[in-house]
């Protein structure tokens, strides 16, 4: 059994309660971030915790923790759990007040604060020649108005995401107003004759973690890359289409709707990106 932190305590998983009355568990009002660790380092803890923080103000709900306290409760959750390759998962919410409203409360109730760990599954850059690369659907965009803000109310997310595994896929990319957004949990980035693109950042789409070390790697090292707008059709006729998260790094699609993307293997920008990445990773994480 593994131990998970709530609330200021470890325990273990099984012996952990969180009230009823939680208004994450009553409106699925709070934050969370998923923040990897390879070799036990912790993967852009900062840009993790600076958006952490953006999202706690969107909301309006007094980040409980500073970042140093963050850091040595990740560390010491990796360090119970074992050290190998594996994410952070941690919850935030507005907490548990004795009535359920659905204006915030006053006084505000002190913020839940739940943390866990699971391990990370072999990455397709870490043997980016053998990468088999995976399939995607085209979905649309039912979700919300503010999805910069890295909200636990996921069930757009969830339905879309189901919605590709019922097809046979791993991932949905999602299409708003004809633009493509991001995936359900995932960014994307489409190769067109060499260019490689990756819709801006807004309120329609998460500004992932992996997104941004993407778009610095792409820039350091001279791979084309500009920040613009993706129409829905661009993807049908690309050569390449990336989805980048946490948990995933950078994964190649290689068949969109049933059809094969390019080559239907993953193309050459993506391998020169995964090599950048895989270096980048190993140094960050002192990895052999
Ligand atoms: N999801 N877009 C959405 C909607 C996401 O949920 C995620 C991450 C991303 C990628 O962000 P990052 O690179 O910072 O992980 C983009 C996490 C992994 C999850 O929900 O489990």
């Amino acid at each position: 059994m593994t131990d998970v932190f709530l609330n200021g305590t470890f325990v273990s998983a099984a012996q952990a309660s969180i009230s009823p009355m939680d208004r994450g568990f009553l409106f699925a009002d709070g934050v969370y971030e998923v923040i990897p660790a390879f070799n036990g380092v912790l993967f852009r803890l900062n840009e993790h915790l600076l958006r952490l923080q953006r999202s706690l103000s969107a909301l309006q709900i007094q980040n409980p923790h500073s970042a140093q306290v963050w850091q040595a409760l990740c560390k010491e959750l990796l360090v119970r759990n074992g050290r190998g390759n594996s994410s952070v998962y941690l919850q935030i919410t507005r907490g548990a007040p004795e009535k359920r409203d659905h204006g915030f409360p006053v006084p505000p109730a002190q913020p839940t604060v739940f943390m866990a760990t699971s391990p990370i599954p072999a990455s397709s850059i870490s043997d980016s020649a053998a990468a088999p690369g995976a399939a995607a659907i085209v979905a649309d965009d039912i979700r919300w108005g503010r999805c910069d803000i890295k909200a636990i109310a996921l069930l757009p997310n969830i339905m879309l995401r189901q919605q590709a595994i019922a097809a046979g896929a791993a991932e949905a990319i999602l299409v708003r107003d004809g633009l493509v957004t991001e995936g359900s949990s995932t960014n994307v980035f489409v190769v067109k004759d060499g260019e490689i693109a990756t819709p801006p950042c807004s309120r329609m789409i998460l500004a992932g973690v992996t997104r941004e070390l993407v778009v610095e790697l792409c820039r350091q090292h001279e791979l084309p890359l500009a920040e613009q707008e993706i129409p829905r059709e661009r993807l049908y006729d690309a050569d390449e289409i990336w989805v980048t998260s946490s948990s995933k790094d950078a994964l190649p699609i290689v068949s969109l709707d049933g059809h094969p993307v390019g080559s239907g293997r993953p193309g050459p920008r993506w391998r020169a990106l995964a090599q950048h990445f895989l270096n980048y990773k190993q140094t960050v994480c002192r990895l052999a």
